[in-house]
């Protein structure tokens, strides 16, 4: 039997307002179970708008979101579709709520009704899972926006989803936090197979993924791996989308009639492909 898809998104068509354009304007999307998918546009494109309809937060004007084969429609499946996608947003301020980080990770929970007993082993899991653990009796104002935003992800966890979506999750972070986040959102991927969808305006974040999907005024305009679509330079540059560095660098110095292959997304491949023409 084929495994169920986590999220089908069917000509999908959503506006604020009957009288505003489509802000997602037919999309069609599949992201299978234990995916990492990077979801990529530039700023207005719906990328917000079409990730709040992976946990039933909006729904579809037109065309079907379904959640594991739940149509997000059908309001018997709403708790079940919270509980297995989960979300994570940009400003890690507002998604705490309590002045003690393993408070703020089992306040879902507390919410929920779940027993005490196994609300303590899930946020210890949770915590661990998402490196925040030797934080647990600290107060979440007092630690760096990285370590909060890995408090919201914990708070995540420990509904044990299947699936994340993370919102520019790493956007009002610095380098160091960000590269933390990113670290934990791989290790929920690659070890515990959650899948994960990042909607990012870093591309070397992107570059990390499996799948890459690219949206340009609600439509879904470009998809694959991160060497096919990076690959496409021109065409991300006319979206108002970079490359990463390293794309860019091998980009320019073919341009100059150097022999860089055009699949370079990384520092490492850029610099092996350099080590190579001048050896
Ligand atoms: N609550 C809202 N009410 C009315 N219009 C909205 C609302 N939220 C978003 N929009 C509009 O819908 C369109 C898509 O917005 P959306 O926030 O989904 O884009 P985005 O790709 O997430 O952008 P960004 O990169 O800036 O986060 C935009 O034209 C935006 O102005
Ligand atoms: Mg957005």
């Amino acid at each position: 039997m084929k495994e169920k898809a986590m999220i089908c998104a069917q000509d999908v068509h959503f506006r604020y307002l009957p009288e505003m354009p489509f802000a997602v304007d037919g999309v069609n999307m599949q992201i299978q179970k234990g995916e990492f998918v990077a979801v990529l546009g530039a700023n207005g494109c719906g990328k917000s708008t079409l990730s709040k309809h992976f946990n039933a937060i909006l729904l579809p004007e037109k065309g079907t979101v379904l959640v594991e084969e739940m149509d997000t429609r059908q309001e018997e499946h709403l708790y079940d579709i919270r509980q297995k996608v989960g979300m994570v947003f940009q400003n890690p301020d507002n998604q705490i709520v309590a002045t003690v980080v393993e408070e703020d990770v089992a306040f879902a929970l507390e919410n929920l009704g779940v027993p005490p007993a196994e609300i303590r082993s899930r946020i210890d899991e949770a915590m661990d899972m998402a490196g925040i653990a030797k934080h647990k009796h600290k107060a979440p104002h007092k630690l760096s926006g990285g370590q909060k935003q890995r408090v919201a992800i914990a708070g995540v966890i420990a509904m044990r989803p299947d699936c994340l979506i993370l919102d520019e999750a790493t956007a009002m972070l610095d380098p160091i936090g960000r590269e933390k986040v990113m670290k934990t959102i791989r290790h929920l991927n690659k070890d515990f197979g959650i899948t994960v969808v990042a909607i990012t305006h870093y591309m070397e974040e992107a570059a990390q993924a499996d799948r890459i999907v690219v949206m340009n005024k609600g439509k879904v305009v470009l998809e694959g791996t991160p060497k096919e679509v990076f690959s496409q330079v021109d065409l991300l540059h006319s979206l108002r989308l970079d490359v990463p560095q390293a794309t860019e660098l091998a980009q320019q110095l073919r341009a100059a009639g150097l022999d860089m292959p055009k699949d370079c997304i990384t520092e490492e491949e850029c610099a092996q492909a350099l080590a190579k023409l001048l050896a």
